[in-house]
C-alpha cells in the first residue's frame, strides 16, 4: 500500500510585514520513484499555490533547488521520498539571503565569491581570433574538468561549521573555484599572489577539516583533497616568500 508522506515545510516572507516563521503540514500519497521535486510541485499545484520554492533543470545541473532535507544540505531533483522516512522536513538552505519559504538567493554570494577571488583567467596574452586553438594536455583537462564540476548549489557552505560562523569564510565552493584556476596554465597568476588572495583564516586556513562539505556535495568533488593541495601549496610559498609576505597576514 502507498504511503501517506508527512511534509512540515518551513513557511516565511520576510518581505510581508505581518508573516512570522512557522511550519506547516502537508501530506500526499507517494507514487513510484516520486522524488521532491514533483512532491513540491503537486503540493503547489494540488494544495497552496502559495508555496515558494526553487527549480529549474530537474536534473542535478542547475543547482537552484538545494534545501534542508530532514537536516541535511542537498539537492530536491536528486531525492527521492523512497529513500526518507514518512515525515519529511524542509528548510531553506541557511546562510543565504532568504526569499520566502524554501527560496533562498544564492547568486549574489557566488557573485560577491567570484569577484573577491577574480575567477577569470588572468592573462596578457591577447586574443588573436585567427590563431590556432592551444591544445591542452588530457590528463590536465580532466583535473580542471573535475574542479569544474561544481553547480553552486550552495550545499557545502550550507553544512560548513565555519562559514555558518564566519560569513566571510570562502566556504569549500570558493576554495575549490580558486584551485581550479591555479592548475590551469593559461592564468599567469603565480603562487604569490594566489597567497595574498586566500591565506587567511576567511580563506584556506578557515577550514577545520570537519568534512562536512565533501559529505554533502551533491557532485561528489574531493573537496578535501583539493584544499589539502591548495593549503600545503600556500604554506611552502608563505614559508619560501620573503619575510614581508608573512608579515602581512600575521
Ligand atoms: S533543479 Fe537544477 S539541480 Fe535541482
Amino acid at each position: 500500500m502507498a504511503r501517506k508522506i508527512t511534509f512540515k515545510i518551513f513557511r516565511f516572507n520576510p518581505y510581508d510585514e505581518g508573516s512570522s516563521p512557522f511550519q506547516q503540514e502537508y501530506k500526499l500519497e507517494e507514487t513510484p520513484r516520486l522524488n521532491l521535486f514533483s512532491a513540491l510541485n503537486i503540493i503547489r499545484d494540488e494544495q497552496d499555490p502559495t508555496l515558494m520554492f526553487d527549480f529549474v533543470c530537474r536534473a542535478g545541473i542547475c543547482g537552484s533547488c538545494a534545501m534542508m532535507i530532514n537536516g541535511r544540505p542537498t539537492l530536491a531533483c536528486r531525492t527521492l521520498t523512497s529513500d526518507l522516512p514518512e515525515t519529511i522536513e524542509l528548510f531553506p538552505l541557511p546562510f543565504f539571503k532568504m526569499l520566502g519559504d524554501l527560496s533562498v538567493d544564492t547568486g549574489v554570494w557566488f557573485r560577491g565569491i567570484s569577484e573577491r577571488l577574480e575567477s577569470w583567467i588572468h592573462t596578457d596574452g591577447t586574443f588573436d581570433t585567427k590563431s590556432v586553438e592551444k591544445l591542452m594536455d588530457n590528463e590536465l583537462a580532466n583535473e580542471i574538468y573535475e574542479a569544474d564540476r561544481c553547480i553552486e548549489c550552495g550545499s557545502c557552505v550550507s553544512g560548513c561549521a565555519t562559514a555558518n560562523v564566519y560569513p566571510d569564510f570562502l566556504g569549500a565552493t570558493g576554495l575549490n573555484r580558486i584551485a581550479r584556476y591555479m592548475i590551469d596554465p593559461r592564468d599567469m597568476r603565480d603562487n604569490e599572489a594566489w597567497f595574498e588572495l586566500v591565506s587567511t583564516y576567511e580563506g584556506v586556513f578557515g577550514c577545520i577539516g570537519m568534512m562536512a562539505c565533501e559529505d554533502v556535495c551533491p557532485k561528489n568533488i574531493p573537496l578535501l583533497d583539493t584544499f589539502s593541495r591548495v593549503r600545503r601549496l600556500m604554506i611552502e610559498t608563505g614559508l619560501s616568500s620573503k619575510s614581508t609576505l608573512l608579515k602581512t597576514h600575521s
